[in-house]
């Protein structure tokens, strides 16, 4: 199993990812929903790609790297690294987003891919702490991050806020 950064070799793969994920699922949003392969070609590979080292975005718009978890040849999730937090990334998403792909879930890809994120973003993000949210009732996630050594730092009505030590 490896991660493998977003890539234009792998744009068919990506394609077929990115389009079928939902447009917010458990707060994780996509804006491509959908897209045909054509315009992912065109507009938004290029523009996934270049967030790594975001040229003419607005000054609240911080780094972020993705990441496609493969096991052999089947690409089965996605994970997102911001490279830094800002006051609302810190009262919000944190540094870390991801899915998995329906039919794999279950499995112990969640649990793998984040193991392999957090190292990486241990050698980006300059915070003590990697920051994670997680839907209250989104249990499977729950999981995926307690798996990974995260404690709940505080709550709020619909979410934990959770932190792993780097
Ligand atoms: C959250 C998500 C990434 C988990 O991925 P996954 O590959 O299923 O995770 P894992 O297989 O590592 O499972 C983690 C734990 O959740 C449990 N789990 C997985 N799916 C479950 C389900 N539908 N119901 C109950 N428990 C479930 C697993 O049994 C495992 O439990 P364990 O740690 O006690 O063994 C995946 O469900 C997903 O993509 N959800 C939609 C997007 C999302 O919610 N992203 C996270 C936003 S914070």
């Amino acid at each position: 199993m490896e991660l493998r950064k977003i890539n234009m070799q792998d744009a068919h793969a990506q394609w077929e990812y990115t389009t079928a994920l939902p447009a917010d699922e458990n707060g994780l949003t996509n804006p491509y929903t959908g897209i045909s392969y054509e315009d992912y070609i065109e507009k938004a590979l290029p523009a996934l790609i270049s967030y790594e080292h975001p040229v003419d975005m607005p000054d609240w718009f911080v780094p972020e790297t993705y990441y496609y978890l493969w096991d052999e040849d089947c690409l089965v999730g996605e994970f997102r690294i911001r490279h830094h937090l800002t006051e609302t990334l810190k009262n919000g998403a944190g540094h870390i987003g991801y899915s998995i792909r329906k039919d794999k879930r279950g499995k112990g890809y969640g649990t793998a891919g984040l193991k392999l994120t957090i190292q990486i973003a241990k050698d980006i993000v300059p915070e003590e702490e990697i920051y994670l949210r997680v839907n209250k009732d989104n249990i499977p996630s729950q999981k995926v991050m307690l798996n990974n050594g995260a404690y709940i730092a505080r709550e709020d009505e619909e979410h934990y806020f959770l932190r792993v030590k780097k």
